[in-house]
């Protein structure tokens, strides 16, 4: 079956965002457990970049695009029991294929959404805010008083890592590319700001008096890694979580005990929330932290067609803050 406005983005090959193409989109029976929502608002993550380029494998080609989105429940599987037609919810890993107007995922994988949460607020946030939430309280513990090195820190998960580090008392010393960035970056609760062609390194042990830091947070891979081992305190830990200037390859251990005994951890978010109340709780926890203040600042509202467009800005560094696309 068909609909005239269901609609999806695709791609039948990877590379850069002009493969990615509109389709209308087929309503198929949904599986067992499976529910299906009308998106509101749909989350754009720089992984869902790593997938259309191919950095990561998608199942299969042609592949939908997107694991994040907050919508209305419009139809549930016979054996679906937490969910009902009409509720709010949102999700951060679903199989891909969110960006579209409506999408089918596995009810261990919702949550229900809070009427004073926002759908778009919930799209632009939750994937964000889960992963601040893990990095800074499961992959590592930085306490009150700590300070730590965080790359991109105006971007979508940098600007909820400020707002989050502040109010731990963690000093988080933020690196991005513009003093525009430096500024919003501050604004949000960063304790010192660095511009990314600068000595990063240097900087760092300046701002520390010449410790470097416990605590490092990479999200930029390949051409900050060596910075990032170089701003590290000895006996440190460096939290390598993502690639967005390409994969950190060939790394051999004897760097890490050179660096000063560092620890170096790989994390992705969704082995953190693999078991649906974890989910849920960390949900809650974030739902909680924008009731008490913490703001999803959504630099880019697009609509659902201009897919394309969003993923130039974000992968040519010119967004601030998170993408929500609309349908
Ligand atoms: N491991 C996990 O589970 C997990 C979960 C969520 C996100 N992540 C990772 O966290 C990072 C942030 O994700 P996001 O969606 O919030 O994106 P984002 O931070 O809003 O955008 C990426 C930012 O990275 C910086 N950057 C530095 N070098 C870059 C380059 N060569 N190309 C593009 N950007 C570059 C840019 O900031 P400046 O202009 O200030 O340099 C850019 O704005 C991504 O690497 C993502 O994969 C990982």
């Amino acid at each position: 079956m068909k609909t005239d406005d269901a609609m999806r983005v695709i791609f039948r090959s990877h590379g850069s965002p002009s493969v990615l193409e509109h389709q209308s989109l087929a309503i198929n029976p949904l599986g067992p457990g499976q529910v299906r929502i009308r998106n509101h608002a749909i989350g754009v993550n720089f992984i869902d970049t790593y997938f259309r380029s191919g950095l990561y494998p998608p199942p299969a080609l042609p592949s939908g695009l997107g694991t994040e989105g907050a919508g209305t429940v419009i139809e549930c599987a016979e054996d679906v029991t937490q969910f009902r037609i009409g509720d709010r919810v949102a999700y951060v890993q679903s199989s891909l294929g969110a960006y579209a107007t409506q999408h089918c995922v596995d009810q261990g994988r919702l949550v229900h959404l809070p009427d004073d949460i926002s759908f778009k607020t919930a799209a632009g946030g939750l994937l964000k805010g889960l992963t601040t939430i893990c990095l800074f309280n499961r992959v590592s513990q930085p306490k009150s008083g700590d300070t730590v090195l965080f790359h991109a820190a105006a971007g979508g998960v940098g600007l909820l890592a400020c707002q989050y580090a502040r109010r731990k008392g963690i000093r988080l010393i933020g690196v991005v590319s513009t003093e525009a960035k430096a500024e919003l970056a501050r604004s949000a609760g960063a304790w010192a700001t660095i511009l990314a062609t600068d000595d990063v390194a240097a900087q760092t042990r300046q701002l520390t008096g010449a410790k470097g830091v416990k605590f490092v947070y990479d999200s930029v891979g390949r051409a900050t890694w060596q910075a990032s081992l170089n701003a590290t305190a000895a006996c440190g830990h460096l939290i390598s979580f993502g690639n967005s200037s390409g994969p950190v390859e060939n790394v051999a251990l004897a760097q890490l005990a050179r660096a000063g005994s560092l620890t170096v951890s790989r994390p992705i978010l969704f082995d953190y929330i693999s078991d649906s109340a974890e989910l849920r709780s960390y949900a809650q926890e974030f739902f909680q932290c924008v009731r008490e203040g913490i703001k999803v600042q959504v630099g880019a509202t697009l609509s659902l067609s201009q897919a394309e467009r969003a993923h130039e800005l974000l992968e040519s560094r010119h967004t601030t803050g998170s993408i929500v696309l609309i349908p």
